[in-house]
């Protein structure tokens, strides 16, 4: 495999996506579940895989398997050429200004423990405070909460409105001169809400607050341009983009991560090493100690290429399209709350039914072959916030259809009938 086994994509010429011609690159979604159709609306959880990932995989696997930045034989060579071409690709669909300026984890989580770790462990100090929501998932919680435990710095939150929006007032207060790091969502994976993340990193920035976004919902959704947004960190999964799991992007400033230190040790990160020490290799080397998921990483590129390919705007689109419509038909039931009524929304719509546990209404619909998410979604601040223990949630992506809508409806429907 080489560069060229990425080609540059064609971008569709038009909105419209031919959703049924696009359901047949993703295998799965003709599988049967429970002697039912499946209708998957967990998307949110993981997406489901084109042939083109699951090609590019197995092709690394059958002919081009080898350790990559350590060989110096045809194998490994290409197998490096393969790995480190998809960095440019990566950097093309955030439009990062450099491949230098991504480094591959194993997903937002770990690029979200590495800034905290790195940047974080460095540079805060006893007194200093550092900024997340109450819509944050774990991963964007608990992270912050160990480097504060080892600064002595503190965790502060911006409060979230009954409609799951932030309270941008409440943000400009708590935004104070010990701010030293903002971390944000882009899109919440609980709720849905899109925040005006520009606007906060633009207000962070004036105050010299470094800025991390968690794109772990966003990228596969929403069209992701970091110099844009003017974030200094931006995190995201390959598995939420349609590529494998165990591997992800963060993507960091360059003036940033020359400065940062290593948060690993090993292989591959170092310029050199003796017994009584050793010195850094430069970014982002510096930050993937140790043999990377190379097959993972080729996989991520044929992904990213693929979403290119459909279309960022096509998709977003008709996932517009489709949430309204998913809003309004689950919305109109009869004993059904929906959680999370933003303004400005994507592909999430968690709601909970009267007197069922989401649990319970997920086995119902489990039972008709739809997968939804039951659960706090690992974001257990947000269900305090709105007073419920979890919450149903389906997740949407751009193979999902109205028919498929209409199933999770029909299967709403038949929770009420046998829990009334
Ligand atoms: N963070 C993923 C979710 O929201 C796993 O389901």
């Amino acid at each position: 495999m080489t560069a060229t086994a990425f080609p540059t994509p064609t971008p569709s010429a038009t909105l419209a996506l031919d959703v049924e011609r696009l359901r047949e690159d993703f295998p799965i979604l003709s599988e049967r579940v429970r002697g039912k159709q499946l209708v998957y609306l967990d998307n949110a959880a993981t997406s489901q895989k084109p042939r083109a990932v699951i090609d590019a995989v197995t092709r690394f696997y059958s002919a081009e398997n080898a350790n990559i930045h350590r060989g110096v034989h045809y194998l490994s060579e290409r197998a490096t050429i393969a790995y480190d071409a998809v960095r440019g690709r990566v950097a093309r669909f955030i439009n990062a200004s450099s491949p230098a300026e991504i480094v591959f984890t194993r997903g937002t989580t770990e690029g979200i423990n590495l800034v905290a770790q790195s940047y974080g462990r460095s540079t805060l100090r006893a007194g200093d405070e550092i900024l997340i929501t109450g819509m944050e998932h774990h991963s964007n919680i608990v992270p912050w909460q160990m480097v504060a435990a080892q600064t002595g710095a503190t965790v502060r939150a911006v409060p979230i409105t009954d409609a799951g929006e932030l309270d941008l007032d409440a943000f400009d207060r708590l935004l104070t001169e010990r701010t030293r790091i903002l971390a944000v969502v882009q899109l919440s994976n609980a709720l849905g809400s899109i925040n005006p993340v520009r606007w906060l990193v633009a207000r962070a920035r004036e105050r010299g607050v470094v800025t991390l976004v968690d794109g772990a919902q966003s990228a596969p959704h929403l069209p992701v341009d970091v110099q844009a947004l003017g974030c200094d960190f931006f995190a995201f999964s390959g598995h939420k983009v349609f590529g494998p799991t165990g591997v992800g992007v963060l993507y960091g400033r360059s003036e940033l991560l020359e400065r940062m230190p290593p948060w690993q040790g090993g292989g591959d990160m170092i310029e050199t090493v003796t017994l009584e020490g050793s010195t850094w290799a430069l970014p982002p080397a510096r930050f993937e100690a140790g043999t990377p998921m190379i097959a993972e990483v080729i996989g991520l590129g044929a992904a990213l290429s693929y979403v290119e390919t459909v279309g960022r705007e096509a998709i977003g689109a008709w996932e517009e399209e489709l949430l309204a419509y998913a809003t309004e038909r689950v919305g109109a039931l009869n004993g059904v709350r929906l959680i999370g009524t933003a303004r400005e929304k994507a592909s999430v719509l968690s709601f909970v039914v009267d007197g069922v546990h989401p649990h319970d209404v997920g086995a119902v619909l489990d039972d008709e072959g739809v997968a939804i998410r039951a659960g706090h979604h690992c974001a257990q601040p947000v269900m305090q916030r709105f007073g419920v223990p979890a919450t149903a949630r389906a997740s949407f992506a751009f193979y999902n259809t109205r028919d498929e809508v209409d199933t999770l409806v029909r299967g709403l429907r038949r929770v009420r009938t046998l829990f009334a």
